[in-house]
């Protein structure tokens, strides 16, 4: 029994759906903080149970007849974060989860100065210190986090942002039917995973171009400095916190964290990665792009 937490969240309802096609309802559990969001998402037959991981009791009987436990990583940063995945991974040993994979990031490393690749790391290392056998998935940047970007660009006809470097934008859907098809085979990945990434990488720069072909406006691209871009950055009303953190993935980028392409995503799901021309052209023919845009 494969046991899937997050899975009201956006991966973790697309990891169940991808998985839905290698195996029966009967062979998967959603565990999830809230059950009756869950039963307005899934209803498929799939076994739902509560596990929030700030209550490590409730996560015993969550995970209770565990083959394998996909521990989606939480939206927070820091301790906050490390202490709900070490719960949640306690708790998967405990239950007697011969596999526990965790969603990492392709840029964990434990001197990174983004902070959720920091967590990531620090997360691998307690996952490779237990006992079961384990895959941290390392995932490529989702490229929906790149929209919210080029959408600024379109507000406003420039993106100001700090110094980047490449990054291997990802779709969250083939990221998740990555982790479906490995979850499928048991041990086809074994312990920290090649990076889960698109075939292409684009700069800041890179970006704006495809967003300026793409909408046909004419959108500029203005490298500001990182003091520069934490005071806007504040000044819109994003907690210091949560500045810091997003300045951190410039910092990242810049010294080359990302710049990886690699196979075993399209191997994994059997087609090419979906491209970032793709992901953006289709966002800007939604309605929502055309909120953004006006
Ligand atoms: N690779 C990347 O570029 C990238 C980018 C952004 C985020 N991420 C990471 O990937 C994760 C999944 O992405 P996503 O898009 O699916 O994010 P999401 O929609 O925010 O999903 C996060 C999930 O974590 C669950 N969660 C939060 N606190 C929890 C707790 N105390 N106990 C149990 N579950 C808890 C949420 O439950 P509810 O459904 O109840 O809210 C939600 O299902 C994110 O949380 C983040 O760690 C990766």
């Amino acid at each position: 029994m494969i046991i899937i937490t997050g899975a009201t969240g956006q991966l973790g309802h697309q990891v169940i759906a991808a998985l839905r096609q290698h195996l029966p309802a009967n062979q998967l559990v959603a565990s999830v903080r809230d059950t009756h969001k869950a039963a307005a998402q899934l209803n498929d037959g799939i076994e739902v149970r509560a596990g929030d991981f700030t209550r490590p009791r409730d996560l015993e009987t969550a995970f209770a007849g565990a083959s394998q436990v996909l521990i989606v990583s939480v939206d927070k940063v820091g301790n906050t974060a490390t202490e709900m995945h070490h719960a949640a991974i306690r708790a998967a040993r405990a239950a007697g989860a011969e596999r526990i994979l965790y969603t990492s990031h392709q840029g964990a490393r434990l001197d990174s100065p983004f902070a959720a690749a920091h967590d990531h790391a620090v997360t691998e290392q307690f996952l490779a210190a237990g006992p079961a056998a384990y895959t941290a998935l390392r995932h490529g940047f989702y490229a929906e986090s790149a929209l919210h970007m080029v959408g600024s660009g379109l507000r406003n006809g420039e993106l100001r942002v700090p110094e980047d470097g490449p990054i291997s934008w990802t779709a969250r859907a083939d990221l998740a039917a990555a982790d479906a098809a490995i979850l499928a085979t048991p041990g086809r990945i074994d312990g920290i995973s090649p990076p889960l990434t698109g075939r292409e990488m684009y700069t800041m720069s890179d970006l704006v171009r495809l967003a300026s072909e793409e909408s046909g406006r004419d959108i500029r691209h203005v490298t500001v400095t990182d003091a520069e871009w934490l005071a806007a950055t504040e000044a819109s009303g994003v907690p210091k916190v949560y500045a810091e953190m997003l300045l951190g993935t410039f910092l990242a980028a810049r010294r080359g964290d990302f710049a990886v392409v690699d196979p075993t995503l399209e191997n994994l799901i059997g087609r090419p990665p979906r491209g970032m021309r793709d992901i953006l052209g289709e966002f800007l023919r939604t309605a929502k792009a055309t909120d953004i845009a006006e």
